[in-house]
């Protein structure tokens, strides 16, 4: 086997009795703009709501922080910035001594975001790092500056149970005493709403899939013909979960260079891409709970369909 973890990833997932593609690989430069366009869609109500909440409620969150000396606000994840830009207004406008580190995998999306940032916010002290979000932080705790950590959008509903206790444990490692973290989280609600963010009729979402066989196909060396894939997505209001999958159209069979191996689908056999979790307030109470974390606030939109929650070291 290749020593390239993506091709790894890929025959371990492709040769699991459930075929699955992790989302972390959805977001290379091309999903990383096919995410951008969904996160513009009408029916794709989680940046509108986050986008309120930090609009309308960064001065309580600041006030929330207590920090008493120049601070640092990490995010990571940042995307293209302009939800984070309405919270970094505020601090601005309220005087705050900080510098703001952006953490992204992508490269284009990081020069995009600081050439947004400079363009609209120019007395920003930014100092943005590419890269993996954990190696990054590594980096960065060694400081005795006060942080606050942005995990904003949704990307926790991303991770399965285990893996969410995986990540607060890195962020709780890597945190000091006082430093908070500030984690969105996507609320259930009519279920209805939720479907149509996760199935929209211009078929966004299905390309954001279609573009992981896309993907094999350029790195990899892969043979997918995506016309014989179709996207299905699916929303469980009794626990939360939309799990997204790619589903083949035909018997078919395909082959990718960099593992040298041949694939084997059934038609209508599954790829399962995606989790993408829902909480319910007392659930999310629980996971920082359980996780060393006290709630200082939670933040919700008028709607209350999304909650950035701010969260400090029990
Ligand atoms: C990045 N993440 C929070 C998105 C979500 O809503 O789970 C990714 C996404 N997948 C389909 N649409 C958007």
């Amino acid at each position: 086997m290749s020593e390239n973890s993506f091709a790894t990833d890929i025959h371990i997932g492709l040769t699991a009795p459930l075929k699955h593609i992790s989302s972390k690989y959805f977001y290379d430069d091309i999903g990383s703009g096919i995410f951008q366009d969904i996160m513009k869609m009408p029916e794709y109500y989680p940046t509108p709501c986050e986008f309120e909440i930090l609009s309308l409620q960064s001065d309580q969150i600041f006030n929330r922080l207590g920090f008493d000396k120049a601070f640092s606000v990490v995010e990571f994840g940042a995307g293209d910035g302009v939800k984070t830009r309405q919270l970094l207004k505020k601090l601005i406008e309220n005087g705050a001594d900080f510098s703001y580190v952006p953490i992204d995998i992508s490269k284009k999306a990081i020069d995009e975001l600081v050439e947004n940032m400079r363009t609209h916010l120019p007395e920003l002290k930014i100092a943005p790092k590419v890269g993996n979000y954990f190696s990054m932080m590594e980096e960065l705790s060694g400081s005795d500056t006060p942080s606050l950590f942005l995990f904003l959008g949704g990307n926790i509903g991303n991770y399965e149970q285990e893996q969410v206790k995986g990540l607060l444990s890195d962020f709780r490692r890597n945190m000091k005493a006082g430093d908070k973290l500030l984690t969105g989280f996507d609320l259930q609600k009519n279920p209805a709403t939720i479907r149509c963010a996760y199935d929209d009729p211009q078929g966004i979402t299905k390309a954001f899939n279609i573009n992981l066989l896309h993907r094999i196909n350029r790195e990899l060396g892969g043979n997918f013909n995506t016309t014989q894939f179709d996207f299905y997505s699916h929303y469980n209001p009794l626990n939360g979960e939309v799990r997204s999958y790619l589903v083949s159209l035909s018997p078919q069979k395909v082959f990718v260079q960099e593992t040298n191996h041949t694939y084997s689908f059934e038609r209508n056999e599954l790829i399962w891409t995606e989790l993408s979790k829902k909480y319910k307030i007392p659930e999310i109470e629980q996971v920082a709970t359980e996780n060393g974390f006290t709630v200082v606030e939670h933040f919700l939109d008028c709607k209350h369909y999304f909650n950035d929650s701010l969260w400090t070291l029990s």
